[in-house]
This record gives structure tokens, C-alpha cells and sequence, in this order.
């Protein structure tokens, strides 16, 4: 099978340089409209597709973002590997503004999302033991490393409903959930990237220590709008090294996930 690498992030990811033959394609979904059109091309001999998670323009906030249509219109485009790229606060000294943390685990506060293609007439339970894909997750990782960024190998993402972000005690008690992270978008993308049996990356990319740390009592928005831009940087070096670790031939996943609904409890169509 041939990979074909998706990547879910903000603004600044996608302008590659080395990205040939690029156009935006519009998809449509029957769970209505993605983020954006996608932007396709060639990087590194691989096939790509770029999401704009929030839109261009930043249209969409964290609620609004339509989860499933994006993670369907990947799907049709012929996605095998979704790298979801995201900015996120640190519950860790050790995990600075700067760093990348290959989420490996989600803590899901969201409660305003649709989480689910599947609902009434046909219920499927997939496992999510384990979220996000170690293949995937182990080639991001090296790839930031190769560009020279701090990467952490593993971390648990709270994914919280935003917009505003954790009040004081919020930040303490994920904390001493032993969060390593904390976001407002990883979640339900992780879900639905298992139910449509794609790989699943998260690069969470550190803005800010949130507001439990005693010398940054409150999420700063000019460290955090000062540290996206590096940020970005930093991620389109990482995916403009990703190709040459895929590989343009792709063995089906030593995880499952891509026959993650093989395993899954499925109800018989009433
Ligand atoms: N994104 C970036 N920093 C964040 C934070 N501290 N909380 C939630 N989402 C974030």
C-alpha cells in the first residue's frame, strides 16, 4: 500500500518549501463541510494533504472545528498516516515552552463535540487503549529530533473545551491527574482517526506552562504568541523530513490500527 501522509495543524505548517504540485481540493463529506479546503501535493516523493484545523483565517474555535468531516475527508483523499499538530500547555518543568511531546495518551474533558461516526442503527465500540499510533508516533519523533527540536517520547493530553483557558484549581487537579500536557484539540480527532482505522500522531508543540507554575501564574499570550511562531517552524522541518522515514511503501501497521474496526463490537444493523 502506498502512504499517504495527512497533516492536521494551524497556520504556517503547511507553507513548505519543497511541497511540488500543490492545490487546494475541496472534499465533501456526508458530515458536512471540513475545516477548509485541503491542500495537496507532493513532499519528499510521498503524497500530502494539509487540513487547516481551524480554517484559514482561524474561523473555527476548538467547539466549532468539524471533527469528522475532517478526518473523513482525509480518509477519501487516500490518507494512510494523520500527523495532528497542535499547540499545548505543559503541566511539567521538564516539558518547556519549545519542546514537542508525542502525545501517547488523552485524558477527554470535552463535552460540546460530535465524538462518533457511529450512532443510532449501527453502535461500534473501537478499542482506544491505546490512541495514538507507536509507528507513527516513533517516525514524528525522530523527524523532530532531525530538525533539532526536544522532543518528549510520550506524554497524557487533557483535552479541555476551551476557549477560555484553566482556571488555577483546573490546573492543579490535572496536574495531580499526572497530565503532562494540556490542549483543546486533541480530542475527539484522536477517536475518530481510530474509528476511520487511519494511523494517528499528536505533536503537541509547548507554548506555555499553564497556569500552575509559580513564576507564570496565568497562560501568557504574548509567550505563547512569540513561541507559535517558532513552533511552526520547527513543525515544517519536522514533516519535511517525515517522507524519507515513511517510505513510499507501507506495511501495514504493527499496531492494527489501520484494521482497528476488525476488533471492534459492532451491532447488526437493525
Ligand atoms: N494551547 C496552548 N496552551 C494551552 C493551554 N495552556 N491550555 C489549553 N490549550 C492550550
Amino acid at each position: 500500500m502506498q502512504t499517504m501522509i495527512g497533516v492536521i495543524g494551524g497556520s504556517g505548517v503547511y507553507d513548505i518549501a519543497g511541497l511540488e504540485g500543490a492545490s487546494w481540493v475541496k472534499v465533501k463529506t456526508p458530515w458536512g463541510a471540513p475545516s477548509d479546503e485541503v491542500l495537496v501535493g507532493r513532499l519528499g516523493g510521498l503524497p500530502i494533504a494539509f487540513l487547516p484545523r481551524h480554517g484559514r483565517g482561524h474561523v473555527h474555535s476548538p467547539s466549532s472545528v468539524p471533527y469528522r468531516a475532517n478526518i473523513d475527508a482525509l480518509k477519501r483523499l487516500g490518507v494512510t498516516d494523520v500527523v495532528a499538530v497542535s499547540a499545548c500547555g505543559s503541566f511539567r518543568e521538564s516539558y518547556a515552552p519549545g519542546d514537542f511531546v508525542l502525545v501517547d495518551q488523552y485524558i477527554d474533558r470535552t463535552f460540546a463535540r460530535e465524538k462518533s461516526f457511529f450512532g443510532p442503527g449501527c453502535v461500534a465500540h473501537v478499542s482506544l487503549a491505546h490512541p495514538t499510533c507507536p509507528r507513527l508516533s516513533a517516525h514524528c519523533a525522530a523527524a523532530g529530533r532531525a530538525a533539532g527540536v526536544t522532543v518528549h517520547d510520550g506524554g497524557t493530553y487533557l483535552a479541555m473545551e476551551g476557549p477560555q483557558f484553566s482556571t488555577l484549581a483546573e490546573s492543579r487537579l490535572y496536574r495531580s491527574w499526572g497530565c503532562d500536557v494540556i490542549g483543546m484539540t486533541g480530542m475527539p480527532e484522536a477517536k475518530l482517526a481510530r474509528e476511520a482505522e487511519l494511523c494517528y500522531a499528536s505533536v503537541a508543540m509547548v507554548t506555555d506552562y499553564d497556569s500552575w507554575h509559580p513564576d507564570h501564574g496565568a497562560v501568557d499570550i504574548t509567550q505563547i504568541v512569540a513561541t507559535l511562531g517558532a513552533n511552526a517552524a520547527n513543525a515544517r522541518a519536522l514533516i519535511t523530513a517525515l517522507p524519507a522515514l515513511l517510505g513510499a511503501s507501507r506495511a501495514p501497521c504493527p499496531h492494527g490500527c489501520d484494521r482497528a474496526l476488525d476488533h471492534a463490537l459492532i451491532t447488526a444493523p437493525a
